[in-house]
């Protein structure tokens, strides 16, 4: 079958068995194009909790299956591609937060979506790019370790200084790769343009940016632009933005390296095949930890609106 007759298969199949398609923006415009909700991260796990369907299809990386999970466990949760993982969810061992919060036990802890389960488990709030600064500076505390990433956790130091916001260590490995001269060279070649960042880019990134924000914030600001926009994330956002407005001008940041390979593990075909039962993964979690890690999502519905 061709994408087209894909599409329309999928179509015709979930209305017939009452799956949900939850989409991130970093997806292929084929899977946008099917999907009952696309958004940022924050948007999918509100989606989690406010449709009734008893099955979701998660077309994105474990993360956030996982979330939709945490917080619907009634629901059969499947990911179309069971390799597509967030390396950044990775990077810092549940252990090495436990060790912190016993060491520092003035200090919350807030973790980025983008974590396991197991390490949602050991925080008290979770956020999201577009949630962050709203939820933090709502917290009662003023010391917080901000885990995993580096770049979005330094982006919110800088917006609340009245906060001590303790760094670690993580980053993705997509968005980390931006420097300053990638930067200056898109300016120098398309001058005419305004700059549109996602926070998980490098500090040094960010001050030519005329507009930092989560996926969906960024393109609010790129179809509500007089001028073109330059598209520093990465670059489904961009790929779906061209085919749909073609009265607009967007350009993508650092094309060959806003690129996510596990974003990209996802296809329609595989979609088709978890949509009819013959593919994908059923996730399951230890209800346990999936208790905790309800706390901290809970919270951040709670806190960012
Ligand atoms: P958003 O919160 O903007 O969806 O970011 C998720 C993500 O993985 C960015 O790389
Ligand atoms: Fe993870 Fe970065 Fe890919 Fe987003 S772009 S899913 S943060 S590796």
């Amino acid at each position: 079958m061709d994408i087209i007759e894909l599409q329309e298969k999928i179509r015709e199949e979930k209305e017939k068995n009452g799956t949900l398609i939850l989409a991130h923006t970093y997806q292929s415009p084929e899977i946008i194009d099917i999907a009952d909700v696309t958004g940022d991260s924050y948007a999918l796990a509100k989606a989690a909790t406010k449709y009734q369907n008893k099955r979701v299809l998660l077309c994105g990386v474990r993360f956030m299956a996982e979330t939709v999970k945490i917080l619907s466990p009634e629901k059969e949760v499947v990911l179309p591609e069971p390799e597509a993982t967030c390396p950044m969810a990775e990077q810092i061992s549940p252990e090495r937060v436990r060790k912190f919060k016993i060491e520092n036990p003035d200090f919350s802890v807030v973790a980025y979506i983008n974590t396991t389960a197991a390490l949602k488990a050991e925080c008290d709030v979770c956020v999201t790019s577009s949630s962050a600064i709203k939820i933090v500076s709502a917290m009662e505390s003023k010391n917080i370790l901000f885990i995993p990433d580096k770049n979005l956790g330094s982006f919110v130091k800088e917006k609340l200084p009245e906060k001590n916001i303790v760094l670690w260590d993580g980053y993705c490995p997509v968005h980390n790769q931006i420097t300053a001269d990638d930067v200056k060279k898109a300016k120098s070649e398309y001058p005419d343009a305004l700059l549109a960042v996602h926070p998980e880019c490098p500090k040094e990134v960010l001050p030519f940016a005329d507009y930092i924000g989560a996926t969906s914030g960024i393109i609010d600001f790129a179809l509500n632009s007089d001028k073109p926009v330059i598209i520093g994330t990465e670059g489904g956002v961009y790929d779906s933005l061209i085919l749909k407005h073609k009265d607009k001008k967007f350009y993508q940041l650092a094309k060959q390296k806003l690129i996510c390979e596990d974003m990209k593990k996802t296809d329609i075909q595989k979609v088709y095949n978890a949509l009819v039962g013959k593919g994908g993964e059923n996730i399951q979690l230890d209800e346990t930890l999936r208790l905790k890690a309800k706390v901290s999502l809970d919270n951040m519905l709670k806190y960012g609106g």
